[in-house]
């Protein structure tokens, strides 16, 4: 019976670590570095950054594992591991649109995560052609404008990211993606170290850490609330069906809540370790923490404009960034491709260009609320904002809670002990009560929370 289950038509990861670096490859990427200091910015700081970890723990960490979870048990594409789950466990075939909701968010956020990771691309050539050596803060910050001014050049690098990501996925989970991971994740984390001392060198290094950690609540509103939680979501790639397709990958004897943990941890640590080295920076040369998405592209390059080998470190930098870009990428349309590869017959290839060429199309919607539509908004949003929103604060924690709730009330307790296997049963009690009870009460009160705050 378990040979029955171990297969899958996507093909499965050679080991245990192979599925801990493509998971971390997924969680680990712009959300980190780019959004959840600019988010922290906009929100005040401290108090925001508590509300995050408190949500990372209580509501990411045991969701992540009902996905890895449900993944492990359909072994197929979200929509129809949600439907097989769903016939075995006899439950209504209509929790199928789960997938169907994630293939479609992350469709939407592949679209905008494009066209940011083009930025970072477009920055490992001003970096390595030594325009940010010596150079001021508002000259750094003419560079940023420049690019984003301009539509051409952001379709440009947003067409050749799209492009790079589909010829991953095209190639299929296996090949290329391991090697990628393996060595590169590493290295960013290494440039962040570096990062972070450099930090520690301006006289505003206290002050970065006090507007990180030290929690001001009268700073942090409902809609504050909402962004924490809804990046939560985001950070770890979840509530879309990306952690469940790969976990539909994931050798049966793998334990799920240890490498849950893992990951975690690591995407944690990284998304910290980034606002430590922004903060000071940001502080030091009197900018502002609440600049928004320009943040990292208008803070970091003025360090490395002053440190020693600042034009090495520097294009590494933003080379590993990229790289971080595409493993969160691929993550993000693999349910997608899956789905067409399973209901459609399509071979990975013919899928992938449809995928691709539709998540380009979307993503001019992005390019041109940074100039020709940054006029355009809806309450007091751009394209790129309304889209963002959308699906990180809105489609993720949905899709998060009602994963929550079907693992915890939909599939049998008996069902969900044998794939977790953890051997401690209180530890399975706790993860049960958070699934069943905590978070999805959590969910329901900042939403509830954040339609009082717009309606006052
Ligand atoms: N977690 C990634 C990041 O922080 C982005 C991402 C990849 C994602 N796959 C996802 C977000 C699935 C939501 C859902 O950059």
């Amino acid at each position: 019976m378990s040979e029955q289950r171990d297969l899958t038509i996507h093909g499965q990861w050679s080991s245990r670590w192979t599925f801990v670096l493509a998971a971390a490859g997924s969680a680990v990427g712009l959300g980190n570095i780019w959004k959840f200091p600019y988010i922290t910015g906009e929100n005040g700081g401290g108090a925001f950054v508590l509300v995050y970890l408190i949500c990372i723990a209580m509501i990411g960490l045991p969701i992540m594992m009902a996905e890895i979870m449900i993944g492990r048990r359909g072994r197929h594409s979200p929509i129809n591991t949600m439907r097989i789950l769903s016939r075995k466990e006899g439950a209504s075939p209509h929790w199928k649109y789960i997938g169907w909701m994630g293939v479609i968010a992350g469709f939407l956020i592949l679209s905008y995560y494009s066209v940011i990771a083009g930025w970072a691309m477009a920055y490992v050539f001003r970096a390595g052609s030594g325009e940010f050596v010596g150079a001021s803060a508002e000259q750094i910050g003419a560079i940023f404008s420049n690019l984003t001014e301009s539509p051409a050049r952001l379709l440009g690098w947003h067409t050749l990211f799209i492009a790079i990501t589909m010829i991953v996925v095209a190639r299929g989970v296996k090949s290329g993606l391991e090697q990628a991971v393996r060595f590169l994740m590493p290295a960013l984390f290494v440039i962040l170290i570096l990062l972070v001392g450099y930090a520690m060198t301006t006289d505003s290094f206290v002050r970065g850490l006090h507007f990180l950690f030290d929690p001001d609540f009268s700073k942090i509103t409902g809609a504050g609330v909402l962004i924490a939680m809804g990046h939560a979501f985001f950070t770890l790639s979840l509530g879309m069906g990306a952690i469940m397709v790969y976990g539909s990958y994931m050798p049966q004897s793998a334990s799920i809540a240890s490498t849950a943990m893992i990951i975690v941890a690591a995407d944690t640590l990284v998304a910290l370790m980034a606002g430590m080295a922004i903060f000071p920076i940001v502080f030091a040369n009197g900018l502002e923490p609440s600049a928004g998405p320009g943040l990292i592209f208008q803070t970091l390059p003025v360090a490395f404009g002053r440190m020693p080998g600042g034009v090495f470190f520097g294009t590494l930098f933003f080379v590993l960034l990229v790289f971080a870009a595409w493993t969160s990428s691929i993550s993000l349309i693999e349910p997608a491709v899956a789905w067409l590869v399973e209901n459609h017959g399509m071979t990975r290839v013919t899928a992938s260009v449809w995928a691709g060429a539709a998540t380009w199309l979307v993503g001019l919607g992005t390019i041109f609320s940074f100039n020709e539509w940054a006029g355009f908004t809806l309450f007091g949003k751009t394209f790129f904002d309304l889209l963002d929103f959308l699906t990180a604060n809105i489609m993720l924690p949905l899709g998060g809670l009602l994963i929550a709730l079907y693992a915890a009330w939909v599939m049998g307790r008996r069902s969900s002990r044998d794939e977790l296997a953890m051997g401690r049963p209180a530890l399975f009690g706790m993860w049960h009560v958070c699934l069943r009870y905590v978070a999805p009460a959590a969910v329901t009160i900042v939403f509830l929370n954040a339609i009082g705050v717009v309606g006052a």
